[in-house]
């Protein structure tokens, strides 16, 4: 039963009889997609993920043995979960690390439907301010698409601390970003001209970095996928402008998009996957 909530005066009638009608919809409609959401459901990224999972587990038998995961930025677990399902059936321990009240609640939903059986722990804070689980150690940490929203002076202390602190001896960090650099930009950097040295994250300086704390490269690969940009796409593209910072509008990006990919439905990019080990 929705709850009718009104406010203003009779002078104002017409206003009033709105505002009912506002608060009486929104009781009873879903909550509007977040802006992870709106883009998760655009992109062929789940996809082009589970399709590599079979050389993924085959070159890391680690994961299949690992019996602790910490998720770090995990948002509702869109490819987080398919992951750990797909490639660590052993897992008996988990972490989900998520700033996102919204996205934390879901990911709560998820995780209770899909991993029944699983200790979870819920951190509602960002990677840089995690302090991790008691100095409890985990097989595999997952960083998938989190890096970014890092600060670029706060990375080298992450990886720091992931190696000190958070990963156990011999256990992995899988490392998912769509990379952006200046000498091969994707298309979708070009489309955002992600080119600052905020945004600049590729796997071979995700790799070095990672050297840099003590792990060691144990396998890469890239994939492609897709963004589904057939119009009506005015969420997408206010999605992409709120991932400028503003710095371009719908317009803009609208604009560049037809420059770039002219009428395709399909603008294409690659994600790089890296794992590292704790030696
Ligand atoms: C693109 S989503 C990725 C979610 C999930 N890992 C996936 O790949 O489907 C990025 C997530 O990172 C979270 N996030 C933003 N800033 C973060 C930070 N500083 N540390 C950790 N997570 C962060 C966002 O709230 C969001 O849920």
């Amino acid at each position: 039963m929705p709850v009718v909530a009104c406010s203003g005066s009779l002078s104002v009638y017409g206003a009033r009889f709105v505002r009912c009608a506002v608060i009486e919809s929104n009781m009873d409609a879903p909550p509007p997609p977040s802006r992870w959401e709106t883009f998760d459901r655009r992109s062929s990224e789940r996809e082009a993920l589970v399709a590599s999972l079979d050389p993924i587990v085959a070159a890391c038998p680690q994961l299949s043995k690992a019996k602790s995961c910490a998720m770090i930025g995990s948002g509702y677990g869109h490819l987080d979960l398919p992951f750990v399902k797909g490639c660590m059936p052993n897992v008996e321990r988990f972490a989900a690390v998520e700033p996102d009240a919204d996205q934390m609640a879901k990911m709560r939903t998820n995780v209770a439907e899909q991993l029944p059986n699983a200790s979870v722990e819920f951190f509602q804070e960002t990677a840089q301010d995690w302090k991790g689980c008691d100095g409890e150690r985990f097989d595999v940490v997952l960083l998938f698409h989190c890096l970014y929203y890092v600060p670029a002076l706060k990375r080298d202390d992450l990886y720091r601390k992931l190696f000190d602190g958070v990963v156990a001896t011999g256990g992995l960090v899988c490392i998912l970003i769509s990379p952006c650099n200046l000498e091969e930009p994707t298309t979708l950097c070009r489309l955002l001209g992600l080119t600052t040295a905020e945004r600049y994250l590729d796997g071979n300086r995700v790799g070095a970095k990672m050297a840099e704390a003590g792990f060691r490269e144990h396998y890469t690969t890239s994939m492609d996928c897709h963004l589904d940009v057939a119009e009506p796409n005015d969420d997408i593209m206010k999605g992409m402008s709120r991932s400028t910072g503003g710095r371009m509008t719908p317009e803009a990006i609208r604009e560049k998009l037809h420059e770039l990919i002219g009428s395709d439905r399909y603008l294409p990019d690659t994600m790089f996957f890296g794992v590292y080990v704790k030696p």
